[in-house]
């Protein structure tokens, strides 16, 4: 498996599997393809360009797993990082593709010098919590209700991690 980090000209090809991966899996996720096309792809590429955002892949081939990472903002918050938009490909689950972007992101973080990482997931996600956990991530609130999609209110797991 090659481990890329993506630059803004991915960005069609990074929204396209977004959008895939929001129909497939939308309650598994707190963001939306309408958001995502809110933004825009400008907005998207600016995003790639600022954040950490991998994708492994075998060879030339499609991509397996991605995720990404943003520091926050604020000069009393910037020792802080989001891992954010883990996705592997059902394909690829099981076979350690998710665990090669949790590690990416990792270095990266360290790399810039963030003192601790930061993700949320919703609280039934048990496979994203167990992969988390086998990586160092801590359980440290319930956010209840926290996502609504139509009239049904899910709550969200966050978890860290210090560096
Ligand atoms: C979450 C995700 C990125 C994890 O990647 P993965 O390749 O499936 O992860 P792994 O196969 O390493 O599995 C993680 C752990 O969950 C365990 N697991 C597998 N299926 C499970 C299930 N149905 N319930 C609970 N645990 C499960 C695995 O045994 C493994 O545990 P271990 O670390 O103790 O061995 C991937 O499943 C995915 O993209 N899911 C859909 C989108 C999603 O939920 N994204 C995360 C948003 S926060």
């Amino acid at each position: 498996m090659e481990i890329v980090r993506l630059t803004p000209d991915d960005a069609p090809r990074f929204l396209a599997l977004r959008r895939a991966m929001f129909d497939a899996e939308a309650m598994s996720f707190r963001g939306a393809a309408a958001d995502d096309a809110a933004l825009g792809e400008t907005a998207w590429r600016d995003r790639l360009a600022r954040d950490h955002v991998y994708a492994v892949m075998q060879e030339d081939g499609p991509w397996l797993a991605v995720g990404g990472l943003s520091r926050l903002a604020g000069e009393k918050l910037d020792h802080k990082g989001l891992v954010w938009g883990m996705y592997a490909v059902p394909a690829a689950r099981g076979t350690g593709a998710a665990a090669r972007i949790l590690d990416a992101l990792e270095e990266a973080a360290r790399t810039i010098g963030l003192r601790q990482l930061q993700l949320t997931l919703m609280a039934d996600n048990a496979r994203a919590k167990a992969l988390y956990e086998r990586h160092g991530y801590e359980l440290y609130a319930i956010e209840p209700e926290s996502v609504r999609r139509g009239d049904v209110y899910a709550d969200e797991a966050l978890m860290w991690k210090r560096l």
